[in-house]
């Protein structure tokens, strides 16, 4: 027997409204009407566009049809990026096919325009056949869900699940002969789905993982660091890159180092208080790996078993540059300190933002209030640059280098562009 699951775009595994709503809004200004509120923006998402103008705007039929164009002048360039992929869905579609499913669209967004959101967010990988309405071809749900089955589909003794957020979803399923998943996290109601008469309700993505993949480990997910000096602008690009990997529903989970965890986040305290002074250096690598051997195990190593995207703000390329290099300890007699507490366990990229040691000393100027480790001297500086310098080179494929001394955005979007690309590959 084959498995196939057929899911619904908009509201299903995108969340499209930024975008449309975006659209809508333009269309009726270029137009001269006045800006719709949300409740009539709401509306807009599901019905053919053309209606809605009509309907939800009060235009006649030749304005509405000027309005579908203008929309699209907007949607078409811009508007279907503004868009993310439902927390979740990602590992769904990952899970599906490795347990073998078959895995199609039928949607009522343009064919070519959904394809061009599927490849946007990597997701066309995952997918065995995409249905949407192509020019002149105004396919009805029932035949879009048909035709995104292959073409030998054995209705009776094959399985096929078609997943939606609104009635009409339900209704092609029935029409079509296939079971249906209603999901409520869409723009559909849970009373609107079981009245049209879905065979299954989930009300959110995790309840369909366990719904059609019980008992099923994900697949392995991902192990990212981000590194630099003091004052190279990790917190900003932490918070962009959160952002942009959360548009593509890859689900993060955002740890820091020394800390990410109670047992390690005490160790923290004790390293980087101040009145510590007498701290002897190998006593600070020590701590630094101790913390990082909790730290591995209570957070990153199930992270990543969970098919999440650990995110630790530094790992143990600190170590190497501050102990090793600013400390003067060695590269090697770092590595071998911390080697039981990585215990293999390493980050498949490492975001190094790039400011030279002069440059981070200026914007540290800036700062209120400098920790002990801030507080060391700038030769200090130089030394932990020199260190990142040398892990670099020893591992440029792991390492992706980013001029920071760009403004925040520009930085950002190399990053996210960058670290996307390579998720992807893994997947
Ligand atoms: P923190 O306030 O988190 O600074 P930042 O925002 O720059 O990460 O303090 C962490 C300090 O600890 C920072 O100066 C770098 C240093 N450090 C090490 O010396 N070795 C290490 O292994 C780690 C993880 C951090």
């Amino acid at each position: 027997m084959r498995k196939a699951v057929i899911f619904d775009l908009d509201g299903t595994l995108t969340q499209s409204e930024e975008g449309i709503w975006a659209s809508v809004k333009y269309a009726a200004e270029k137009l001269g009407f006045p800006e719709p509120d949300a409740p009539t923006l709401r509306k807009f998402i599901g019905p053919p566009l053309g209606y809605s103008f009509r309907e939800y705007l009060g235009m006649d039929d030749a304005t509405a049809d000027k309005a579908v164009e203008t929309y699209r002048e907007r949607y078409n360039v811009v508007g279907l990026f503004e868009n993310r992929v439902f927390p979740g869905v990602r590992r769904l579609m990952r899970t599906l096919k490795r347990e073998g499913w078959y895995i199609g669209i039928a949607t009522g967004k343009p064919q070519k325009t959904s394809e061009r959101v599927v490849a946007h967010f990597g997701l066309d990988k995952f997918v065995d056949k995409l249905c949407g309405p192509t020019a002149g071809h105004q396919a009805d749900k029932v035949a879009l869900i048909q035709s995104a089955l292959p073409a030998d589909w054995d209705y009776q003794n094959d399985e096929a699940w078609m997943v939606g957020d609104r009635k009409f979803d339900v209704e092609g399923a029935i029409g079509a002969g296939v079971k249906s998943i209603g999901v409520g996290y869409g723009y559909g109601s849970e009373e609107e789905l079981r009245t049209a008469g879905c065979t299954h309700y989930c009300a959110t993505v995790e309840e369909m993982i366990d719904f059609l993949c019980p008992g099923v480990t994900p697949p392995e997910g991902a192990f990212l660091s981000m590194e630099g000096l003091d004052g190279s602008g990790k917190g900003t690009q932490i918070r962009l890159l959160t952002d942009a990997l959360d548009r593509f529903g890859f689900e993060l989970v955002l740890s820091r180092e020394p800390g990410g965890c109670p047992i390690s986040e005490k160790l923290r305290d004790i390293i980087l208080d101040k009145n510590n002074a007498e701290m002897d250096d190998i006593t600070e690598a020590l701590l630094y790996a101790a913390s990082r051997a909790q730290h591995v195990r209570e957070v990153i190593r199930p992270a990543i078993k969970a098919g999440k995207v650990m995110f630790s703000d530094r790992f143990v390329d600190s170590s190497v540059a501050y102990q090793g290099g600013g400390r003067q300890l060695g590269v090697q007699k770092i590595l071998d300190i911390n080697a039981p507490a990585v215990d293999g366990t390493m980050p498949m990229a490492t975001i190094y933002l790039d400011v030279d040691h002069e440059t981070s000393l200026k914007r540290r100027a800036a700062a209120t209030e400098l920790d002990r480790l801030e507080l060391a001297g700038d030769s200090f500086h130089a030394r932990v640059e020199a260190g990142y310098r040398e892990l670099i080179r020893r591992t440029p494929e792991r390492f992706i280098v980013v001029d920071a001394t760009r403004t925040p955005e520009e930085i950002g979007k190399e990053v996210a562009e960058k670290v996307l690309a390579r998720l992807m590959e893994a997947e």
